[in-house]
């Protein structure tokens, strides 16, 4: 059943707030605890739907996964090629990542397994995986356009590739990577952009050898070598960078706001959103930076900030894909226009966002423009209209994006269904309304 909220004009944003672990590192954090042999100890895992389903799986894998407190969750391993074949379908629920790169980890097991998902990940494109782990030798039966449902066909003699990225995607680099550790030889995957490498981190803090080098024609060449042995290891997860993106942006945009956000990833990485705000010149400190099992993470300190808008560069996006939902919020309420380019693949994640951005925006009173792969936002240095209600296409980023709107907008803000925040961001309006905003049901 729908869940509708509706956000009203928020006073001053004041105080601290524990953001829930990041997503992409919990994913990982699991899956490699269950090929790694012996206990590793997960803190801070993200309890949102996602990884839930990321949880079930790599039970249904054959790894002991328990939840021994909030956050905490214990996981005996199988070993490299350990893997059980699943007695039932894998349903990801809305979780590209997590079925994108389990099918990487299963390519190079000899069994079969079936995936399935939600009406949004069933309509995203998974040729991208299958493609390259074909070529390793599993086999794929999938619908048409090489849409989920699908089967994997995994290989007992999987080949080592090298194989260059046709789109800058760490959910494609790391289901190769995954495939690789039971493959024989070097792997490599040639990326011409950056994409996140908590995949590369993670492998090398589990005892894995992953080389990275300069590739030749730019970019970079990651390779990984078969058959490592992982040995089970604690995994702090640190705070997800992309869901405190929207807890800061509402400090910015909030008069008189100042609110703390500790122990926040801030991977270079990942890190494309802050320091395109610190450009549009918003207040925003880096506190205690420190290192976590190889992730930078630091304390944030953001105040209600005057925003001017920028040009943001295309080669910025793999570092901010998941925050051009927030950020063009920022842009509507910033001084001067705000021109976000290289924004293709932004169509195909959870819903198509920036379609969806661009005529939530408009519905508020807000001049954008969306283009094939670009969106421009007017902003007035004044608060938009606001007295709207969004479709959010069970997409937890334009949920909580036009939520924080309404936090600053002149009149309310109404999103037709929350529910999927949940898959990122649970306790996302709880969470909000203790530093000061007025979020309610609808
Ligand atoms: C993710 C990679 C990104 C991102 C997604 C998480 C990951 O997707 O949008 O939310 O954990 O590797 P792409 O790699 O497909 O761009």
């Amino acid at each position: 059943m729908a869940k509708p909220l509706v956000s009203t004009r928020a006073p001053a944003l004041s105080g601290s707030a524990q953001i829930p672990g990041d997503k992409s590192i919990s994913h990982r954090a699991l899956m490699l605890g269950a090929l790694a042999v012996g206990e590793s100890v997960v803190t801070g895992l993200l309890e949102g739907d996602d990884v839930l389903r990321t949880a079930a799986c790599m039970r249904a894998l054959g790894a002991e996964v328990e939840r021994c407190a909030d956050g905490s969750w214990r996981l005996f391993g199988r070993g490299i090629g350990g893997l059980m074949e699943p007695a039932d379908i894998l349903d990801m629920g809305n979780s590209g990542t997590g079925a994108r790169l389990l099918m990487g980890l299963v390519a190079s097991h000899p069994f079969t397994t079936f995936f399935t998902g939600d009406a949004s990940l069933r309509s995203r494109p998974m040729r991208r995986i299958s493609d390259p782990l074909t070529r390793m030798g599993a086999r794929f039966i999938s619908r048409d356009g090489g849409r989920l449902p699908m089967a994997v066909i995994g290989t007992a003699r999987s080949l080592p590739i090298t194989y260059e990225l046709p789109v800058a995607s760490a959910q494609v680099k790391s289901a190769i990577m995954l495939a690789a550790l039971n493959t024989p030889g070097e792997t490599t995957v040639i990326e011409r952009e950056a994409t996140r490498d908590h995949t590369e981190l993670m492998l090398r803090n589990f005892g894995a050898s992953v080389r990275v080098e300069d590739a030749e024609g730019g970019g970079r060449a990651i390779t990984v070598i078969g058959f490592p042995e992982l040995t089970g290891r604690p995994v702090v997860v640190p705070s997800d960078p992309s869901s405190a993106a929207f807890p800061a942006v509402a400090a910015l945009l909030v008069e008189g706001s100042e609110i703390r956000l500790p122990g926040i990833g801030i991977n270079p990485l990942r890190a494309g959103l802050y320091q395109t705000l610190l450009e549009m010149g918003a207040d925003i400190r880096f506190e205690n930076i420190r290192d976590q099992a190889g992730e930078e993470v630091a304390d944030l300190v953001v105040r209600a900030s005057r925003l001017k808008g920028i040009d943001v560069p295309a080669g910025r996006a793999p570092s901010m894909i998941d925050e051009y939902p927030i950020l063009a919020v920022a842009a509507a309420f910033a001084e001067g226009t705000t021109r976000m380019r290289g924004l293709g693949e932004l169509r195909v994640k959870e819903s198509d966002r920036l379609a969806a951005m661009a005529r939530g925006l408009a519905a508020c009173g807000v001049a954008v423009e969306e283009e094939k792969d670009s969106l421009i936002v007017h902003g007035t240095g004044r608060a938009p209209a606001g007295d709207a209600t969004i479709a959010t296409h069970f997409d937890h980023r334009i949920a909580m994006s036009f939520l924080v709107m309404g936090m600053a907008s002149a009149r309310p803000v109404k999103v037709d269904d929350a529910e999927a925040i949940d898959t990122s961001f649970p306790g996302f309006a709880t969470l909000m309304n203790a530093l000061g905003a007025k979020i309610e049901p609808a």
